[in-house]
């Protein structure tokens, strides 16, 4: 009989795609969920055929240097792949893949959630009613901004911005964007094109993030483009942290120059910028963009489609490399 596979999960992973991944293949599961280090990965690798990593595990050139002859695929579980250093699995002749579309909604929900809640200091009002320091009401008390009508700017107008846009238009919002190309028309349903940041910076009451991580976006929300922001705008990241200067934005923050930011991501997650955690204006959630049961459930059995294409020689879905 032929052998199955063996791949290496470097996380739990939901229920219903290990029960799969066990039917399909001989997995090194990881029950308890910890984090492995790069050494403990290239060990589990041994004797492994493929690899599904999360985000959480950094293959970067060195890691993937050191992996055994035998490993044909790396799928990740998730859409973005900076963890991954793709030249270096391409000089392997390693198959590389992510999961796109399937966590767009999700991504957006939280989005949007960052949006309304720090432009309407929803974590602050929570705290309020959970303290039991909530007073009583009155006509100047937690005064918000108000988000329908608003102008938001979209940086990255893949999948998960566009949803993002489309959400928006049920608060009327007028929306504007800076991606590497313009849209057609179908796609933009209205929205505004700006070829530069530079131009579509000004016009942002909101502005969330969705391009991927890459040496080109590092940094790239820095103090000279938050200062082109109009003033008291939001600035929402559920993209990758590194794509902003934490030291900019919490300066920005601390000044009054922003009204709020909502972020999802952060650099060096969990051990994020301490500057943001004193700040009433930041409403922080710990990177659970695609964190519904149904999407990483779509997105466990998307990685384990883009492996059984692989491993039956046919295609994959999603291939990066
Ligand atoms: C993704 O899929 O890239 C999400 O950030 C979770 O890893």
């Amino acid at each position: 009989m032929k052998q199955k596979p063996v791949v290496v999960v470097t996380r739990k992973l939901p229920a219903a795609v290990e029960q799969r991944l066990q039917r399909d293949y001989a997995p090194r599961l990881n029950p308890e969920d910890r984090i492995y280090t790069a050494d403990e990965i290239v060990a589990l690798a041994q004797g492994a055929d493929a690899i599904i990593p999360c985000h959480t595990e950094r293959l970067n050139a060195q890691v993937i240097a050191r992996l055994p002859a035998g490993i044909r695929a790396i799928c990740s579980f998730s859409v973005g792949f900076d963890h991954i250093d793709l030249q270096a699995a391409r000089e392997r002749g390693i198959s590389v893949t992510n999961t796109p579309d399937v966590l767009s909604d999700a991504t957006a929900e939280i989005a949007l959630l960052l949006m309304l809640g720090a432009a309407r200091r929803a974590h602050e009002g929570a705290e309020l009613v959970r303290t039991a320091t909530w007073r009583e009401w009155s006509p100047t008390y937690q005064l918000g901004i108000q988000v329908t009508g608003k102008r938001l700017g979209i940086i990255g107008m893949g999948r998960v911005g566009r949803v993002v846009a489309k959400r928006a238009r049920g608060f009327d919002m007028e929306i504007h964007y800076h991606n590497r190309r313009r849209l057609d028309p179908e796609q933009e349903m209205g929205a505004i094109f700006h070829a530069t940041l530079e131009d579509l910076l000004p016009h942002c009451n909101f502005l969330s993030i969705h391009c991927p991580a890459t040496p080109d976006t590092r940094n790239l929300l820095n103090a000279e483009r938050i200062g082109l922001l109009p003033r008291d705008a939001v600035v929402v990241n559920t993209a990758r942290g590194a794509v902003v200067d934490d030291d900019a934005l919490i300066a920005a923050l601390r000044a009054g120059k922003l009204f709020a930011a909502g972020l999802d991501v952060f650099n060096n997650e969990p051990e994020i910028h301490p500057g943001y955690r004193g700040l009433a204006n930041s409403f922080l959630l710990p990177h659970i963009g695609s964190a519904t049961r149904e999407t990483r459930d779509a997105m466990g059995f998307r990685a384990l489609d883009n492996l059984d294409a692989i491993f039956a020689g046919r295609e994959p879905r999603d291939r990066l490399v």
